[in-house]
């Protein structure tokens, strides 16, 4: 079995930061879980989502060879929760070259990390398996990784028993060893490694043996390594980018599992302390039905998954709501009572499990620390809310079998299931699990479209895969709009905050503007406009983006459209230093920029008047 002194996952965090700091790499922090200049996605959902601009070309300020570990939330798997290895979620280390080095160091600084006892994790060498892309239409086979795979293991002196050298090595096509991050942007064949969980296959595998242990679950892929130096156009392949990349990504919580030789990630130091207190919470309730310790288990390891998981979501601004992430949110939180209720969990109990997980985030992401108390108060609430929806939808459903059985029917009509998603606050999982109670169906996918269709923007509802940066003229459009942000405001500071936009057209050449002002704007003032917007793209002011609700966004003064109907939770974007010092602030889906200074240099081309009281600025960045 494993002959290394076994890290915890602590020590795993700082290693792997402190190798890649020592081979040149700038550490940088992780995102927030909610993508900044992306409002068609919801979370970061790999640990080289934030990266992609760069990969693209874009400089990154801190240089050519970056390492972090990302935080990441998928909850497209959601029902596997409570498996051995599903979660929602996860942290990602990942080291990256822009253009600086390639698949040598890449594949070498793996291999020592994974494998050294002394400052790696001290996984055993005999239990790695590699595979390289075999190559296609896009690109040859992957010879050189494979190469530089033999001599590390050469070097290494292991797989003694190997006799060709290569029975660690396997080939594989695209669908395994081809990684992009969607239809656009940047890709490229992979090597991965992976870990035999079980220890038996040291004696090296064939490729068909490889393949089969691969499908049964004996091996467990710990580290991708990903030459990005390709790019793809819809989908397609279309060539080159004018770098070598390299992007790798490790699951953090795998490798603890692996290091700490446990058979699940619910049995790592990352997870039994917060099962430990699931436990001591469950002792706390009498009379409740008792249940199998299968079931206990698989309802202790879901609680845990979403009870972490909602916490890094609030800790990343994130409120519950019936929309984009606040739905996610409610849902893990409800599902998570759900699971607490089958135990006996007494109520108003989850939020103290929000406790173990802050302690043991809070030296790592200080964002967490400093919002514990607020997390336990939101989580509280959003349990009180629930179970008072809880009792009133419940007599709503009863209504509502009444009349499905009443009319013969077994499929309860979806107008119903959402009006217990929307009035109600119930997941769909709930309406599902109750009416299977019932020995009745709801139309799934009827749900989802009415859903969509009652969705503000399209984006929300599901995780699409990430698009690629944004490329060519969305770019410059990006850049119009934040330009368009900084012009109203200057705008209310020259003229008076009477002005308030009218209308907004943005196209690849210009901005266009409409607002409310009486008379036509004089020259100076036109020169004032244009001098203190170029004045703060020369301050190269940040952009972020806070997500809150509505009338908290009200009370900070941000500028939106009045009547228009927004959700319960809004999103931000503010120009400047912090919410409270921004030169802008407004209500607004983005995308934008990451900076001002991005813009360029701001030019006027025409004022006019285009009905009684409302004018109209066609503007230039240059
Ligand atoms: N893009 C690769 C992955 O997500 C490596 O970061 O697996």
């Amino acid at each position: 079995m494993i002959s290394t002194p076994k890290l915890t996952s602590v020590e795993v965090r700082t290693r792997f930061l402190a190798f890649f700091k020592e081979r040149g790499h700038a550490i940088i922090p992780s995102s927030s879980l909610v993508p900044e200049n992306d409002p068609s996605v919801l979370f970061n959902t790999a640990g080289m989502q934030p990266i992609v601009p760069y990969l693209l070309g874009e400089k990154h300020p801190e240089g050519t060879r970056l390492a972090d570990i990302q935080k990441c939330v998928r909850t497209v798997d959601i029902e596997e929760v409570g498996d051995s290895r599903h979660l929602t979620f996860f942290e990602m280390m990942g080291n990256w070259s822009l253009g600086d080095y390639f698949k040598k160091e890449a594949i070498e600084w793996s291999y020592d990390l994974l494998t050294n006892a002394e400052y790696g994790f001290g996984l055993d060498p005999e239990r790695l398996y590699v595979t390289c892309f075999e190559g296609d239409e896009n690109a040859p086979k992957d010879t050189e990784s494979a190469a530089i795979w033999k001599d590390v293991f050469k070097n290494a002196g292991v797989h003694k028993n190997d006799k060709s050298g290569t029975e660690r090595i396997f080939f594989l096509p695209a669908k395994n060893n081809w990684w992009s991050p969607g239809d656009n942007g940047p890709c490229g064949p992979d090597t991965e490694m992976f870990y035999d969980t079980t220890g038996l296959l040291t004696q090296g595998l064939t490729h068909e043996e490889y393949v089969k242990a691969d499908d049964e679950g004996k091996l467990v892929e710990i580290w991708n390594d990903v030459f990005m130096e390709y790019k793809k156009k819809d989908g397609v392949v279309i060539g080159k980018l004018d770098t070598q990349n390299v992007d790798t990504g490790s699951g953090f919580e795998r490798i603890v599992m692996m290091v700490q030789g446990v058979s699940s990630v619910y049995e790592t130091d990352v997870f039994v302390p917060i099962l430990e207190k699931i436990e001591t919470l469950r002792t706390a309730k009498d009379g409740v039905e008792a249940i199998s310790t299968e079931t206990a288990e698989q309802s202790k390891r879901i609680i845990a998954d979403h009870i972490r998981t909602s916490v890094m979501l609030f800790a990343d601004g994130v409120v519950p709501s019936n929309t984009d992430q606040g739905y996610i949110l409610r849902r893990l939180l409800r599902r998570a009572l759900r699971h607490a209720d089958i135990l006996g969990m007494p109520d108003n109990s989850l939020f103290m499990v929000a406790d173990v997980v802050t302690d043991y985030f809070k030296e790592v992401y200080t964002q967490v620390g400093k919002q514990k108390e607020t997390i336990k108060v939101a989580i509280s609430a959003e349990e009180k809310k629930f179970r008072k929806a809880l009792t009133l939808g419940l007599k709503e459903f009863n209504k509502i079998v009444e009349k499905t059985v009443t009319a013969g029917k077994s499929e309860i009509e979806t107008e119903h299931v959402f009006t217990l998603f929307e009035s109600y606050g119930f997941p769909i999982e709930l309406v599902t699990e109750l009416a299977h109670e019932k020995k009745l169906t709801i139309d799934t996918e009827g749900f989802k479209a009415m859903f969509a269709e009652h969705q503000e923007k399209s984006r929300a509802g599901s995780e699409k895969k990430f698009k690629g940066g944004m490329a060519g003229d969305s770019v410059t459009e990006t850049r119009y709009h934040t330009a368009t942000h900084l012009l109203h405001q200057a705008l209310r500071e020259v003229l008076g905050t009477h002005v308030s936009q009218k209308g907004s057209n943005i196209t690849a050449e210009r901005l266009r503007f409409d607002f409310s002002h009486t008379a036509k704007m004089t020259d100076e003032e036109k020169k004032l406009v244009e001098e203190k917007v170029n004045g703060w793209i020369a301050d190269d002011l940040p952009v972020a983006v806070v997500i809150m609700p509505k009338d908290e966004a009200e009370k900070t003064g941000a500028l939106h459209f009045f009547g228009e109907k927004y959700g319960d939770n809004v999103q931000v974007y503010f120009i400047g230093d912090t919410l409270d010092h921004a030169i802008s602030k407004e209500f607004c889906g983005g995308p934008h920029v990451g900076h001002t200074g991005e813009l360029g240099t701001f030019s006027i081309q025409k004022e006019e008047a285009v009905s009684q009281g409302v004018r109209r600025i066609k503007a230039i960045l240059s």
